[in-house]
């Protein structure tokens, strides 16, 4: 019989590029539990339309009663854990949302999680994996010349987003130890690709230079962080979540270190090919105050994953950026249905919450 993952978060940015490689492999029947809050986006699974074997729930993971219904029902193998409030600059401003879904929800997950794995059989205890989707700003910033994180770097997170992530780190890892929940986490570095939030930079600047506005950079634009194409990512999630070893946490990373500016002159310099008649876009880029307390340098050693479990980042950035550059130009009722919040006023009108 086909196995069952309950994905949450799956109609975000990873999630749902998740949630499509699982259908398209047939890996697993996938039970989609989101919240649709305004990082959640059905547009993102339409192509998933009519897919029996694609379950979505919208709902909160914070709702235990939700959750224990779900786990009865679904029986699923594995958890896969994407929901989180996701940006930095969000949670600069306002740190709540941040500590209740990343840690209280990832908390009232691990407790359904572990209700539900007492009423199993021994073989499917033995079976189950919680993949809880973790970041690599858990470990705070590097110096120039300081090695890479590692799974032995100690945690040491900067941001409110990356101190809420370090305590449902934590949380996994306790509930594991005691009690013995069959756990992976994954510690992975930034993700670019179709389906991202135009918060984050990369969208935020191809919407902008394609409409020809400003292209804020934070500060000197000299901070560094470790591109990974976002299936890169997700081969990475079903590797552990396949042949990972319970209790360990795996670094994932694009071995892809670029400074902000250096993006952003390299998105520029796309566009100039394919619109020269506006060029140089670079003229756009304006330098803005920085992000309080903003980290310097991420970089992942991602070695263990590549020799425990064989997996290497295959997209390298100069590939991948030309893909998501091509992705947002062909999906522009995307980004303006995100734009304008019209993707949210259908979900008002069409989905009650469970
Ligand atoms: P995203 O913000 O695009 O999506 C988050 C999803 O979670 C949305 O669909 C949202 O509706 C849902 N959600 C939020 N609160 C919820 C709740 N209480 N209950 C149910 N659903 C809820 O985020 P993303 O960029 O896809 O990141 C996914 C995961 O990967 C996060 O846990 C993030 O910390 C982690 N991560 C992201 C990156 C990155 O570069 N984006 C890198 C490493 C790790
Ligand atoms: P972001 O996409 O927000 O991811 P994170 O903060 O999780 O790394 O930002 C990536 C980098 O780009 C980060 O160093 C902040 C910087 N940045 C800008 O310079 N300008 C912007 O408008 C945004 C959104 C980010």
């Amino acid at each position: 019989m086909k196995k069952t993952w309950l994905v949450t978060g799956g109609a975000g940015f990873i999630g749902a590029n998740f949630v499509r490689l699982a259908r398209e492999r047939d890996l697993a029947r996938v039970v989609n539990l989101d919240l649709l809050t305004y990082a959640g986006n059905l547009d993102n699974l339409a192509d998933l339309g009519g897919d029996s074997d694609h379950v979505f729930v919208r709902g909160d993971i914070r709702d235990g009663d939700l959750l224990s219904r779900l786990l009865a029902e679904h029986r699923p193998e594995a958890i896969v854990h994407f929901a989180a409030e996701s940006h930095v600059d969000r949670s600069i401003h306002d740190a709540v949302p941040f500590l209740s879904t990343n840690i209280l929800g990832t908390h009232a997950l691990l407790e359904a999680a572990h209700r539900h794995l007492q009423g199993l059989a021994q073989p499917e205890r033995d079976a189950f994996r919680f993949l809880h989707v973790s970041t690599d700003e858990v470990f705070g910033t590097l110096g120039p010349n300081d090695p890479a994180f590692s799974e032995r770097t100690p945690y040491a997170p900067n941001s409110p987003y990356a101190a809420s992530k370090a305590a449902s780190d934590h949380l996994v890892r306790a509930w594991c130890h005691t009690y013995g929940l069959p756990t992976l986490v994954t510690n992975c570095s930034n993700n670019y690709g179709p389906y991202q939030f135009p918060e984050k930079l990369l969208p935020l600047m191809i919407c902008n230079v394609r409409e020809g506005k400003p292209l804020p950079v934070y500060g000197d634009g000299r901070q560094i962080r470790d591109w990974l194409f976002v299936t890169d990512h997700c081969e990475a999630i079903v590797a552990v979540l396949e042949r990972g070893r319970v209790g360990e946490t795996y670094n994932i990373g694009g071995s892809s270190e670029l400074a902000n500016i250096d993006v952003v002159q390299t998105l520029c310099a796309i566009f100039d090919e394919r619109d020269p008649a506006a060029a140089p876009h670079a003229r756009l880029i304006r330098h803005v105050q920085d992000r309080p307390g903003h980290d310097r340098r991420y970089a992942i050693d991602h070695r263990k994953i590549s020799a425990e479990l064989g997996w290497s980042p295959r997209i390298a950035f100069t590939e991948g950026i030309r893909l998501t550059v091509d992705w947002y130009l062909a999906h522009q009722p995307w980004i303006d249905r995100v734009r304008t919040g019209a993707y949210q006023e259908w979900v008002e009108k069409n989905y009650a919450r469970r």
